[in-house]
């Protein structure tokens, strides 16, 4: 599959968050806010992968990802504000095109083809993906979740976020384990000391050493990570009320909003591990668009309605 690497990129200039401190010692560094559309980490993701795309002179981008996908919803704003022409593979049934992701994806201009779940399964192999580029000549391919070297690569600069802290302990959703990846690369490029917690939003998450360790050149940026594989509340895109309490209990403390899927498990894990006489940081990685999805199936368990 395509990547930076591939090409020589222009790494484009990356915005701004905000870092607020919810109480003492206890921090949220607001990804979410980076754009009222490509939320969180996916704008770091994407810009850098549009910038590869132009790079190889492609005129679009294919991607992957599920009937409620952050990266899906991501990806078709992004394109429609670059102008990119965007195409979503989208594991399952044609009959989930209306959800309110896939709907809104599809207003934005995003195509919409639907694989089957043996096909998606292909969505890895590189036989498969060659083929599907000579389908798509045209078409510069991202992997699901945006997890690529350039993904990797915009990812870096959330550690730039980070800088005025020293000696702190950092929490965060993984998916792919790519925006880890790429916040343990800008660490040490700015040589900030930081414990990071990569807790696994899936079931079975022990696989995500391997993935994000493709992308951590040094053994002691392989070694600065623990991997929490414990707070997945039953897998991915699955919950539990425990789960939904905590979210609401946040939220009416702290008046910033999570979903069930990410980064409401992120923050769950560092307020039960959080050292009170230490700094902690949850990064908070967006995906709120998947909230609209999440009521429309389970009903008005949510606080507050955004
Ligand atoms: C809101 C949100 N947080 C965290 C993640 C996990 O990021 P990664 O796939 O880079 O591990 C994702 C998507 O994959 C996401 O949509």
């Amino acid at each position: 599959m395509s990547g930076a690497m591939d090409h020589l990129i222009a790494l484009p200039d990356m915005p701004q968050s905000r870092l607020q401190e919810v109480e003492r010692h206890l921090y949220v560094l607001r990804e979410d806010e980076l754009h009222p559309l490509v939320s969180g980490n996916k704008y770091r993701k994407l810009l850098p992968n549009i910038a590869a795309m132009r790079a190889a002179r492609k005129q679009g981008i294919l991607t992957f990802g599920g009937a409620f996908s952050n990266h899906i919803f991501s990806t078709a704003a992004a394109g429609m504000l670059e102008k990119v022409p965007t195409l979503g593979f989208i594991r399952g049934e044609e009959s989930s095109a209306d959800n309110p992701t896939l709907g809104k994806a599809a207003a934005m201009g995003m195509k919409l083809q639907f694989l089957d779940r043996t096909t998606y399964r292909m969505r890895y192999d590189s036989e498969w993906l060659a083929q599907l580029q000579s389908q798509y000549p045209d078409y510069y391919l991202v992997p699901e979740g945006g997890g690529n070297e350039a993904g990797v690569l915009g990812c870096e600069s959330i550690a730039d976020q980070l800088i005025s802290l020293d000696d702190f302990d950092i929490y965060l959703a993984a998916g792919t384990g790519s925006t880890a990846a790429g916040i343990i690369r800008g660490l040490h490029k700015n040589k900030t000391k930081a414990s990071i917690y990569v807790v696994a939003a899936l079931k079975g998450g022990d696989f995500l050493r391997d993935e994000m360790d493709q992308y951590l050149p040094d053994a002691d940026m392989r070694s600065s990570y623990e991997l929490l594989t414990d707070y997945h509340f039953g897998g991915y895109a699955k919950w539990k009320p425990e789960l939904i309490t905590f979210m609401n209990d946040w939220y009416k403390k702290t008046q910033i909003p999570l979903e069930p899927i990410y980064t409401a498990k992120a923050a769950y894990a560092m307020m039960q591990l959080r050292k009170p006489h230490r700094k902690s940081v949850l990064i908070h990685t967006g995906g709120l668009q998947g909230l609209a999805g999440f009521r429309e199936r389970f009903g008005e368990l949510l606080r507050p309605k955004v």
